[in-house]
């Protein structure tokens, strides 16, 4: 069940977060399966190849990975990604579904011999669990306490060996013990244009679904750097190119069906026009606090935080500034208003008085 504060947004077709219709087996279908068919991330790609060829060459589990980034950029598909590479198990859970450490010590036992341990929204995790993680971690051990009070004894069990993969959409609320003992730390980038382009190709194929090279681009450039948006798009425009053309995506068919579902040229939808609205309209151009935007918007604070603005950044459509979120030039232009000079003089700069 979505909470009714979550409905909104989990409702909004350029949600990068997985909704109740991104069906599993849609994703899963189109997942890629190795590094070399993964599209972007080169750096981690990269790096990610040598430790991965390294572990192997000393047969020792690759060292824990932290993952962090926007929702919706394969955090989870990268590292089902590792451990087809390693040639191992992949067990896949996430921070809120383990609620006692009997739990995490489940998993933890019925893992293989240098299988990976996939932890989603590592940042929920309770204190309670993470302790029972970090000598997991370390010794590859799980320390037990048996009985209460004087009597309590502590059991140490050995554990096979293991990668931890956490992912996170904020690497900031991770408690800096559980940080430090990632030995591999990733942040992944909201994806180019041409990178989702060729995602949308290759899911085109995957799914059979016939678009073009002028299509792919049209979804993409209105995507928001963002794979699990890319896809959805497709397969919610096939269905337009279906009706109202003859099945093929092209750029015209792309630029109808999004306008109709509401997203505009750049990928923005109502949520970040009326974001952007409330700063230019209700606040002078900001700056303004992200409580105070969020509340003046009917929305969560981290929605805007997590959802809107990683895009709205990209775009060079706000700035944060020490005292607030501003909206720049770019944003004014992009929804037809007259930039004022004045209207963000300090717009991401601190102003020495
Ligand atoms: N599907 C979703 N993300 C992808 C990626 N990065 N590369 C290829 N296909 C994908």
């Amino acid at each position: 069940m979505l909470e009714s504060s979550e409905m909104n947004f989990e409702e909004r077709m350029v949600s990068p977060k997985k909704t109740e219709n991104d069906n599993e087996d849609f994703e899963v279908t189109l997942r890629p399966k190795t590094l070399s068919e993964y599209i972007g991330q080169d750096k981690i790609k990269e790096n990610l190849s040598i430790f991965i060829e390294a572990a192997k060459k000393r047969s020792e589990p690759l060292d824990h990975v932290l993952l962090y980034g926007p929702p919706g950029l394969g955090k989870t598909t990268l590292s089902a990604i590792i451990a087809h590479e390693m040639g191992v198990n992949i067990r896949i859970t996430s921070g809120p579904a383990i609620e006692k450490p009997g739990d995490l010590a489940a998993l933890l036992t019925n893992l293989q011999e240098n299988d990976v341990l996939f932890i989603d929204e590592i940042h929920r995790l309770s204190r309670s669990i993470e302790e029972v993680l970090y000598p997991a971690l370390e010794d590859y051990a799980l320390d037990i306490i048996i009985g209460k009070g004087p009597s309590a004894r502590s059991l140490r069990i050995d554990l096979p060996k293991f990668t931890l993969i956490g992912a996170t959409t904020r690497a900031g609320q991770l408690t800096s013990p559980l940080r430090d003992r990632f030995g591999v730390i990733m942040r992944l980038e909201l994806y180019s244009v041409e990178q989702l382009s060729d995602i949308i190709m290759r899911s085109a194929v995957i799914l059979g679904i016939a678009c073009d090279k002028a299509g792919a681009t049209e979804l993409a450039r209105r995507s928001r750097g963002t794979p699990r948006i890319a896809n959805r798009f497709l397969k919610r425009v096939r269905d337009f190119a279906e009706v109202i053309g003859d099945g093929r995506i092209t750029e015209d068919i792309a630029k109808i069906a999004l306008d109709r579902l509401e997203v505009d040229s750049l990928g923005l939808d109502n949520m970040d026009k009326r974001m952007l609205n409330m700063i230019i309209k209700g606040y002078g151009g900001g700056p303004v606090g992200l409580e105070t935007l969020a509340s003046a918007i009917g929305e969560e604070a981290v929605t805007l935080e997590d959802v809107c603005e990683p895009y709205l950044m990209q775009l060079g459509f706000i700035s944060r500034t020490p005292r607030g979120r501003c909206a720049t030039a770019l944003a004014y232009k992009h929804l037809g208003y007259e930039y004022k000079e004045n209207a963000d003089a300090d717009n991401g700069q601190l102003t020495f008085e």
